[in-house]
């Protein structure tokens, strides 16, 4: 009992020391945001703790928490829910009960966790995911893909292409009533940078026959070349999400070598003959003025380190890398970008490059949008930001796709 007391008081002087982030000043719902701000840190820094004292690894830690989100696959009124797999990956569908006399539109839905953490049970995509079918009348597909650090790139990608070429079988799509014409992609964060990848392989892929006809990228992570992008400046001390936190993550998912955060961290970590890549994500002409405002673009430091880590330059780790005639074949896209987003940059510049090559894109920017919103859609903190872009989103693909 009093262990349990002391436990408490720890952990709400650890809350309240954490209660200092500024929070710019158009946000909305403040107080739920430095709340989920400081909770988010709280944890984050309960997980150093741990991995320094040796009790469990940072993002076992942080897995556990996101782990008491999950789901069951629930059906209700509309939607028949069930989990399923797809030759041997996991996938949460969901049928829509009405009778349709045409074939259904699909949205395939690859989920956010930097690459280590969650799934399509958590409890705001499970949420994101019946609603798109319910308001679109459509078949969507949750897609769970294997996570580092167990396993690191390209596990998670080979898990995506594998889910959605199982899908873009005539048998499959004939299966579940499915329109091979009206098919979308859709992905929040490191599951939007899976999304872009998976599209862009489909849509170059001449063996697979059935293409897609829309993306959709909510604040998406598109490259790992250039970790210092103006956004990267600006929300180093981001809410909820850390420059250190998501450099964390991201090496777990390229390399088990305890020396690429630091060297990730300067923006030394690429090698010599990168060079002729930095022109895909060149920001001083890639970003608009008012993003790019009076920071100074400096060319990269490169072969500062030596690691043989071929990933660095994989277009599968970074969509941005593909050049213009790969991103010509891309169909109809849609992104999210928010202010307050160390990954922001990225999104702006493949909204650039897409333009650039001629491909159709939506974008909206969130004036007053953090990274991970819709995340944030559910009790206790759930944010009105949350369920602001999950309205823009499906409103957009009932239109477009
Ligand atoms: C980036 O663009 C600037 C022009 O704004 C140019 O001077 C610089 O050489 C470019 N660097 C790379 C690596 O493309
Ligand atoms: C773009 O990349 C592809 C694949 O690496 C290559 O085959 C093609 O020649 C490149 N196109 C241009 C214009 O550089």
């Amino acid at each position: 009992m009093r262990s349990k007391a002391i436990c408490l008081a720890l952990l709400c002087v650890l809350f309240a020391s954490h209660i200092y982030t500024p929070i710019p000043g158009n946000i909305e719902e403040r107080w739920k945001v430095i709340a989920l701000d400081a909770a988010v840190k709280t944890c984050t820094f309960m997980g150093m703790c741990f991995e320094n004292l040796g009790i469990m690894s940072f993002e076992d830690f942080i897995s556990m928490i996101f782990r008491l989100d999950y789901t069951q696959p629930l059906s209700d009124e509309y939607v028949t829910v069930t989990d399923t797999a797809f030759t041997d990956i996991p996938v949460r569908l969901y049928l829509p009960k009405r009778k349709s006399e045409t074939p259904r539109r699909a949205v395939i839905y690859f989920h956010g966790g930097a690459y280590c953490l969650g799934s399509f049970k958590q409890r705001a995509f499970d949420i994101l995911n019946r609603w798109t079918a319910n308001k679109l009348d459509a078949v969507v597909v949750g897609v769970d893909y294997r996570l580092a650090p167990q396993h690191r790139f390209p596990a998670q990608f080979e898990d995506s292409i594998a889910a959605v070429k199982f899908f873009l079988q005539d048998k499959i799509l004939t299966k579940y009533g499915v329109d091979p014409m009206r098919i979308c992609i859709s992905g929040d964060s490191s599951g939007g940078n899976l999304a872009a990848a998976v599209t862009q392989e489909v849509q170059n892929d001449l063996e697979i026959k059935h293409k897609i006809k829309v993306q959709a990228l909510l604040y998406p992570h598109l490259q790992i070349i250039d970790s210092n992008t103006p956004s990267h400046r600006e929300n180093e001390h981001g809410v909820a999400l850390t420059r250190d936190v998501a450099i964390k993550f991201l090496s777990l998912y390229i390399t088990e070598d305890k020396t690429f955060p630091q060297a990730l961290k300067r923006n030394q970590h690429m090698p010599l003959e990168s060079r002729h890549l930095f022109k895909f994500v060149n920001w001083s002409t890639l970003l608009p003025k008012k993003h790019r405002k009076d920071y100074v673009y400096t060319e990269p430091i490169l072969g500062r380190t030596s690691y043989s880590l071929p990933s660095l330059m994989d277009i599968r780790m970074s969509p941005l890398l593909a050049n213009d005639s790969q991103l010509q074949n891309l169909p109809s896209t849609y992104v999210i970008t928010c202010q307050y987003d160390i990954l922001r940059d990225d999104g702006l510049m493949y909204v650039s490059r897409l333009q650039n090559a001629g491909v159709q894109v939506a974008h909206e920017h969130i004036e007053d949008g953090i990274h991970g919103a819709l995340s944030y859609m559910t009790s206790p903190l759930y944010l009105h930001l949350g369920l602001r872009i999950s309205d823009l989103y499906i409103s957009w693909l009932d239109k477009n796709l």
